[in-house]
């Protein structure tokens, strides 16, 4: 036993692969990045310094931390030919598609620090990604509004920069209100590594072949797409606002307790969790904070609030363990920023680039790190001969 936490010998020899990043007890709704619990990060740490512990496995002392910053400023801008990538995508193109392929492109655009074998080339590729992410995030939302693309201000915070690149615009000077930024902080930070996600396992899985480390972020940008892992919050928002009213949430819940149907209460449910996701309870505050902070009375809030109450005392949810996870809240308090639902996931994609890449560092450094290979339990023909067909 560590303090009020049992960790169970049997549970942690069970992995697929061994990391010190991050800790997931699902019976019990625990998570700790680097041994600290995340309501404790995302009330006491802003996302930078919640990067640098990611990366380098302690929290900074102020000297590291303003170090870590000016080193992120320094890499926030991106070379002007992804400008002229981007003019190639459709207007209406998804803004995962674009950030995927751009994530993708940055490959073609730095070669520098590509000795994955160096651990000081892994982490300046990781600071670089770490620093570009909001940027182009917040150039694929431009090009998709048919607006110019605002440079980066590096005498703002990174959660200030990423939302003057998404909402100012030439004509005039754009006011975010500080809970706000604190708001999107607290989002960045509850969605920046959880363990041997799907996502994180494709990034691992690619970087273990060698991959260059921006592809391997993008393949992670691709698997997180999914409704099923990243895309829950713009499919939860959907979903919300399919429902419309509280008293039809009654007819939804039927719904997903129906076998037959193949219809999810979209922000319910983990793979890990058979308790409350500890994330949902911070972002459920910061909801309540920001519709506070803006004066705005969200109808989707009382018909998620009322879901979350309905789901929490029904037999079957309890007997199936579902209970609301990160994604049940995040939508709404995007939506109350002024962020549009298909940008969801590429905020999602911005906040988890460090733990995908502090996963990959810590891949890459593990002695005899091998490309991952696993295996099937094959279900196909027995051994038969090809009789050829007549081709003439
Ligand atoms: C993320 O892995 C991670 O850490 C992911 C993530 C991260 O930070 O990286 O935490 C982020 O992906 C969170 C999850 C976001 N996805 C959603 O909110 C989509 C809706 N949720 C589901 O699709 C579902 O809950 C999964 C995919 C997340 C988990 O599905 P599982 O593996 O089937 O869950 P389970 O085994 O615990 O399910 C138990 C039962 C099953 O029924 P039976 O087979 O026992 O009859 O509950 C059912 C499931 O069919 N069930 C649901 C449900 N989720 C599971 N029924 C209705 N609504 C749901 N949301």
């Amino acid at each position: 036993k560590y303090g009020h936490f049992t960790f169970d010998p049997g549970f942690l020899a069970t992995g697929s692969c061994e990391s010190a990043i991050t800790f997931i007890d699902g019976a019990n709704g625990v998570l700790l990045h680097r041994g600290y619990p995340i309501d404790e990060l995302a009330t006491k740490a802003d996302y930078l310094e919640v990067c640098y512990l990611l990366l380098h496995g302690n929290a900074p002392s102020e000297s590291e931390y303003k170090e870590f910053v000016d080193t992120i400023n320094r890499h926030t801008m991106v070379h002007e030919g992804i400008e002229f990538f981007f003019r190639g995508f459709r207007r209406d193109a998804h803004p995962m598609a674009m950030l995927c392929g751009t994530v993708g492109a940055l490959s073609s655009f730095y070669h520098r620090d590509l000795d994955i074998t160096d651990p000081a080339q892994r982490v300046r590729c990781a600071t670089r990604l770490v620093a570009k992410l909001p940027t182009i995030a917040a150039m694929c939302y431009k090009y998709s509004i048919g607006q110019k693309f605002v440079c980066p201000q590096n005498h703002l915070s990174y959660s200030e920069n990423f939302l003057n690149m998404m909402f100012s615009v030439p004509a005039e000077e754009c006011k975010i209100e500080p809970a706000v930024v604190r708001a999107m902080d607290k989002i960045f930070t509850l969605h920046a590594d959880h363990e041997q996600n799907a996502s994180t396992s494709t990034v691992r899985l690619a970087g273990s072949s060698g991959a260059n480390p921006y592809a391997c972020i993008a393949a992670g940008i691709a698997s997180l797409w999914g409704p099923a892992h990243g895309g829950a919050n713009e499919a939860c928002l959907t979903m919300l606002e399919e429902i419309g009213s509280v008293d039809r949430i009654d007819e939804y819940v039927a719904k997903a307790k129906d076998k037959n149907d193949p219809f999810r209460l979209m922000g319910f449910g983990h793979r890990v969790y058979k308790n409350f996701d500890p994330r949902a309870k911070v972002m459920r505050e910061t909801c309540h904070e920001v519709l506070d902070a803006l004066g705005i009375n969200d109808p989707l809030l009382d018909i998620a609030m009322r879901l979350e109450k309905i789901a929490l005392e029904d037999e079957y949810f309890i007997s199936k363990k579902l209970y609301p996870n990160v994604d049940f809240y995040s939508g709404i308090i995007l939506k109350a920023i002024g962020i549009p639902t298909n940008m969801f996931t590429v905020i999602f994609a911005l906040s988890r680039t460090i733990g995908w890449i502090s996963h990959w560092h810590e891949m890459l450094s593990q002695p005899g790190a091998k490309i991952g290979r696993p295996r099937q339990l094959y279900t196909g023909e027995l051994p038969r001969s090809f009789t050829p067909i007549n081709k003439d």
